[in-house]
C-alpha cells in the first residue's frame, strides 16, 4: 500500500464506530491506516459538538494541520460528524480553515468515497451537508478497531429533545435497523471471535423494529458461543420491567446498566424535558436491584443547568448518595445554540458551576471507591483487552465495566480469565491470575 489515512475521533461510542465505518470506506479505496497525520495522504476529523470543549478540541487540532498542509498541498483534510452537520458551523469552519478540502455532515458519511473522488477532480472545497436522514445504509463494512469488543448500531437519531441537547438536531429523528440484519451481524461477529458485543443507539430502548428492544436483546443473547452483551444508552423513561426481566434471565447480558439521570432535582428535570422525576428514577433502579442485586448502575450528570439553585444541586448530591453509582460521567452544562435551554434565563455563572462540579466529582468518587473496596478478596471474571506497557500489566474489564489489572507474560487479548482481587484503587482493581476460563 502506498496511500495512508489517519482518523481523529471526538465524542461518544457512536462516533468511534462511525470512524470504523470511515476506515472501512478508506481501506476499500486502497488506503492503509497510519499513526500520525504527517504520514497520511488523507486526514479525517470525525467531530462532536455535544459540549463547547469538544468543538474547541477539534478546532485546535484542525488549526495545527495548517503548516503541514502548506508543505504537502496534495494531502486531503476532511472534517465530518456532528459539528459540521450544523450549516452555520460548517460555513464558519470553511472560513476559519480554508485549507480544509472536504466538509461533510453526519448523514453524508456513506458518500465519503464520492466526496474524495470529487475533491481529487476539482480544486475547490467540497461541502456536503444533507439535512434529511436518508435510508439506513447497510453496505458500509466497518474496519473494526476495538477487538475483543464489537460495536453494533441498532438505531440512529433521537426524538427526545432534552432541552440542553444538540443531538436531535445533528443526528435527526429515530430510525431503527432491521432486527434480522442486527442479529445476523452479531452472529457473524461472534463466529469471527468477538467476545463482547455492545449495541449502540442514542436511546436503545426506544428501538422499534419487528421486535421490541428487550426481545431483540433476548434473541441476541440466545446466539451460541461465549460472549458478553452490553447496550447503551438507555433513557430512564423507557426503561421497562420487561427489560429488567430479560437482563435477569440471560447470563450473557452484563449486569451493568448505563442510565443517565442528569439531575436529582425535579424542577431541573422538568426544565430539561426529561419526562421523569427523581422518585421515578429511584423506583426503576430499586426494581432493577431487586431482580439483579449486583447490577452496576452508571450515569451521566449535568451541573449548572439554567436556573439550577443550591437546593437543586443538593438534590443531585442526595440522589448520588441514594443510588451509589458504580461510576458517573459528570459535566458542566454547556450552552448549545439552537437548543431550548440556550434561550432560558438564569444561566448559571461559570464559577458556581465549577464549584458544584468539584463537589459532585468528590461525591461520585467516594461512592466508586467504597464500592471498589468491596471487591478485595473476590475472584472476578475479566475479559482481557490490552497490555498496559507503562505498568507492565494486562488490562481487562469485569461484567460491571470495572477495569481489572494483573501481571502476565503472554498476550491474553480476547481471553476470559479469573483474577483474585488484591487491591482496589478508585475505579480500577488489581489482582492475581487464578485461571483462564
Ligand atoms: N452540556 C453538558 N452536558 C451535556 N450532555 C448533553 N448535552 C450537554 C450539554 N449541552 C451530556 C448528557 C448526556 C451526555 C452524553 O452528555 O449528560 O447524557
Ligand atoms: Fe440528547 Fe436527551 Fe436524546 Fe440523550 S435522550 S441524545 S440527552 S436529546
Amino acid at each position: 500500500m502506498d496511500k495512508f489515512y489517519h482518523i481523529v475521533t471526538y465524542g461518544c461510542q457512536m462516533n468511534v464506530h462511525e470512524s470504523e465505518k470511515i476506515a472501512g470506506i478508506l481501506s476499500e479505496m486502497g488506503y492503509a491506516s497510519c499513526e500520525v497525520p504527517e504520514e497520511a495522504d488523507i486526514v479525517v476529523f470525525n467531530t462532536c459538538c455535544i459540549r463547547e470543549n469538544a468543538e474547541n478540541h477539534a478546532y485546535g487540532n484542525i488549526g495545527m494541520l495548517k503548516k503541514l498542509k502548506a508543505a504537502r498541498r496534495d494531502m486531503i483534510i476532511a472534517v465530518g460528524g456532528c459539528l459540521t452537520q450544523q450549516m452555520s458551523k460548517a460555513e464558519n469552519l470553511h472560513e476559519k480553515f480554508p485549507y480544509v478540502d472536504i466538509i461533510f455532515g453526519t448523514h453524508n458519511l456513506c458518500h465519503l468515497k464520492e466526496l474524495i473522488e470529487r475533491k481529487l477532480r476539482e480544486k475547490k472545497t467540497v461541502i456536503e451537508i444533507q439535512d434529511t436522514e436518508g435510508d439506513i445504509r447497510e453496505d458500509n463494512r466497518p474496519l473494526r478497531t476495538s477487538y475483543p469488543n464489537a460495536w453494533v448500531n441498532i438505531m440512529y437519531g433521537c426524538n427526545n429533545f432534552c432541552s440542553y441537547c444538540i443531538v436531535p438536531y445533528v443526528r435527526g429523528r429515530e430510525r431503527s435497523r432491521d432486527a434480522d440484519k442486527i442479529i445476523d451481524e452479531v452472529r457473524s461477529l461472534v463466529a469471527e471471535g468477538y467476545k463482547e458485543i455492545t449495541l449502540l443507539g442514542q436511546n436503545v430502548n426506544s428501538y422499534k423494529g419487528r421486535l421490541t428492544f428487550p426481545r431483540l436483546l433476548e434473541e441476541i443473547a440466545g446466539i451460541d458461543g461465549k460472549f458478553r452483551l452490553r447496550f447503551m444508552t438507555s433513557h430512564p423513561k423507557d426503561f421497562s420491567p420487561e427489560l429488567i426481566d430479560v437482563m435477569a434471565r440471560n447470563p450473557k447480558i452484563c449486569n451493568c446498566l448505563h442510565l443517565p439521570v442528569q439531575s436529582g432535582s425535579d424542577a431541573v428535570l422538568k426544565a430539561m424535558n426529561r419526562r421523569y422525576t427523581s422518585a421515578d428514577y429511584l423506583k426503576k433502579v430499586a426494581a432493577l436491584k431487586e431482580r439483579i442485586p449486583d447490577c452496576a448502575v452508571t450515569t451521566d450528570l449535568i451541573v449548572g443547568f439554567p436556573g439550577e439553585t443550591d437546593e437543586d444541586f443538593n438534590d443531585t448530591l442526595a440522589l448520588v448518595d441514594k443510588v451509589g453509582f458504580a461510576s458517573a460521567f459528570t459535566f458542566v452544562y454547556s450552552r448549545r445554540e439552537g437548543t431550548a435551554a440556550a434561550k432560558m434565563p438564569n444561566q448559571v455563572p461559570e464559577e458556581v458551576s465549577k464549584a458544584r462540579i468539584m463537589r459532585l466529582v468528590d461525591a461520585v468518587n467516594a461512592k466508586t471507591r467504597a464500592l471498589s473496596q468491596t471487591y478485595i478478596g473476590r475472584t472476578v471474571e475479566i475479559l482481557c483487552e490490552d497490555y498496559d506497557g507503562k505498568r507492565g500489566l494486562y488490562m481487562g474489564r469485569d461484567e460491571h465495566g470495572r477495569m481489572g489489572y494483573f501481571a502476565c507474560e503472554k498476550d491474553m487479548t480476547g481471553q476470559f480469565v479469573n483474577i483474585k482481587i488484591t487491591h482496589a484503587n478508585g475505579i480500577s482493581l488489581t489482582g492475581e491470575l487464578v485461571q483462564t476460563v
